[in-house]
């Protein structure tokens, strides 16, 4: 059976992945962002997942105003980088896990969420900065993500958005779908996204230390009192782009406390203002 061993909850900030990329990880703005994730990439290293169910937002890269999937699972063999405007990362192409994303597709489906499936899908930031941040960056030409990767795309750009609570009931019964494939499998869950952040208006940079810290300390102990944050409260507190949170939720769904198991451990926790025009926030839950 697979099972769900850890939840892994990141910023997405594209200026990462450009620090990455252009070698400027010790330079003094960025070197206090990248410490915060020197833990993770070793925890990545003992805590090797076979699947990654990775939760992210597309940025009207794969899909624009012709075509708003709320939800969107890729059942695709691989997906390329995204050129978002300066070319594609170089960085490696993600491997899917089609046998597994069907069949999670026809579970969750089963259960009553209208997923959009999508056999072809380049990925942009939203999800090669934190695949970048827990994996490492590419020494060579030679590297690989080190396992196959499910991308989940939720869309938080174009009004209306899901709801937190839509999410955090989509997460329990994605866990539900994973539980019930029938190979041996280790599967992380990663929500990606946030934290507070308005890239334009009148409210441009905005940044609300309080709120995120506040949400970080909710989700983590309270998930179902998370999801009751309505959509418009996102907005308020935590920018424009701050409603990217919602997507936490999932994953934060699909761990084993909201079914009636044990609480999970926090493996690390870390929180920074700035970078570029967000907070980054960061965490790590383990099934115990
Ligand atoms: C920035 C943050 C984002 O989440 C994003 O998708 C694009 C830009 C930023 O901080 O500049
Ligand atoms: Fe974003």
């Amino acid at each position: 059976m697979a099972r769900i061993t850890a939840s892994v909850y990141t910023s997405h900030i594209p200026a990462i992945g450009a620090a990455l990329d252009l070698g400027k990880t010790q330079e003094a703005y960025w070197q206090p962002v990248f410490k915060g994730y020197e833990y993770s990439k070793s925890w990545m290293k003992d805590n090797q997942p076979d699947v990654i169910f990775l939760v992210y937002n597309d940025h009207a890269t794969a899909f624009d105003l012709d075509f708003i999937p709320t939800f969107a699972i890729g059942t695709a063999d691989a997906y390329a980088p995204a050129d978002e405007g300066w070319g594609p990362r170089p960085v490696p192409v993600v491997q899917g896990h089609p046998v597994l994303s069907a069949h999670i597709a026809q579970s969750v489906i089963q259960q009553d969420f209208d997923l959009t499936i999508v056999n072809k899908m380049p990925v942009d930031h939203g999800l090669t900065v934190p695949l970048s941040l827990m994996c490492g960056q590419p020494p060579a030409s030679s590297f690989h993500w080190p396992c196959p990767v499910i991308p989940f795309a939720v869309n938080v750009v174009q009004y209306p958005v899901p709801s937190g609570q839509r999410c955090f009931a989509l997460g329990q019964a994605i866990r539900r779908a994973i539980e019930s494939f029938d190979e041996d499998l280790n599967v992380h869950i990663w929500g990606t996204g946030g934290m507070s952040h308005q890239l334009q208006g009148p409210r441009a940079g905005l940044i609300n230390k309080a709120f995120d810290n506040a949400f970080l300390d909710q989700l983590i102990a309270d998930p179902a009192a998370a999801a009751r944050i309505p959509h418009i409260d996102y907005v308020r507190e935590a920018g424009s782009e701050g409603i990217e949170l919602v997507m936490w939720l999932i994953a934060r769904g699909a761990m084993a406390d909201v079914a009636g198991g044990a609480a999970p451990r926090v493996a690390h926790r870390f929180y920074h203002v700035p970078a570029s025009n967000t907070a980054v926030g960061h965490f790590i839950l383990e099934n115990t």
